[in-house]
């Protein structure tokens, strides 16, 4: 398990969210996923993508080791304080409001997916706002690049409102940019209607619904174009190959809607 914290970094003292792996019973393998989540961010070098400002392992001289909170030598990372993430922002989103948003994760997934990496846990709460007001990706805590078989893979996590149907049943062979867009499309779908699209009342009865049940009508809260709808159950199709293949169809099928932001948006605030 891990945790962030704020903490202040280097001479400067800059503001920083650090990321600890904080199970004091951490194993090996929890601590080579940990390490596994860095290594992958690292790669992924791009303006909406969270950056790793540095890394390190808890001294054993440490508040978090003496109050039995930490492991001595469990990894950490940190990175530039955000705003928090879409997540925080309470409100239902209109769609000339999200646009921009969608856009910008769309850039950061395109990234990741031409470096071979999946991110599998696309949901609000992992969706950063910067103090700029643009958002970033973060937690790689579940991101893979599925043509390099790792002990660490565990095929069958996710977080089960936002999970495609691959992810369900843990079908690697599947996973590609459209799990990433299946995700992205539950979290628009959660920001517009203040609902999950296939939300059960337990974990097992929505990842059923994500792999059987037909999608609801899509009601947003507020001004929605209707050319949005068929996007968003395109991206919601059960089977991988009846979504876009990458995201640059996905941004094709939002210009062909007329869905693409119109001038420069104003910055997300999210309170
Ligand atoms: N750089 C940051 N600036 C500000 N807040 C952050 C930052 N990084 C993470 N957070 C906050 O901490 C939360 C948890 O971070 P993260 O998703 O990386 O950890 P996690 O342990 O994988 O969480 P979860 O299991 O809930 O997905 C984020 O949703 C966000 O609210
Ligand atoms: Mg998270």
């Amino acid at each position: 398990m891990s945790q962030v914290w704020t903490g202040l970094l280097g001479p400067q003292r800059t503001p920083v969210a650090v990321k600890i792996l904080t199970s004091t019973s951490a194993d090996g393998a929890e601590v080579r996923a940990f390490k596994q989540e860095i290594r992958l961010l690292r790669l992924t070098r791009h303006p909406r993508v969270v950056p790793v400002a540095r890394v390190g392992e808890i001294p054993s001289t440490s508040k978090l080791v003496r109050h039995g909170l930490a492991r001595a030598g469990a990894p950490w990372y940190a990175m530039p304080m955000a705003q928090g993430s879409l997540y925080h922002r309470t409100r239902t989103w209109s769609w000339s409001e999200l646009a921009t948003p969608v856009v910008q994760i769309l850039e950061g997934l395109d990234h990741l997916h031409r470096r071979g990496v999946v991110h599998r846990d696309l949901k609000p709460s992992n969706m950063l706002v910067n103090h700029d007001g643009d958002v970033m990706l973060a937690d790689f805590g579940l991101a893979l690049r599925p043509q390099v078989r790792t002990r660490t893979l565990m095929p069958w996590a996710g977080t089960p409102v936002c999970m495609a149907p691959e992810q369900v049943e843990g079908r690697v062979g599947d996973f590609g940019p459209s799990t990433d867009l299946y995700g992205l499309g539950c979290t628009i779908w959660r920001l517009m209607t203040g609902g999950w699209p296939l939300k059960r009342t337990s974990q097992v009865g929505t990842r059923m619904a994500q792999l059987q049940a037909p999608l609801p009508d899509f009601e947003p809260a507020q001004d929605a174009p209707e050319s949005l709808v068929p996007w968003l159950r395109r991206v919601l199709s059960k089977d991988p190959a009846g979504r876009f293949a990458n995201v640059d169809r996905a941004l094709e099928g939002l210009s062909r809607g007329g869905l693409l932001p119109r001038g420069e948006s104003p910055p997300v605030r999210i309170s």
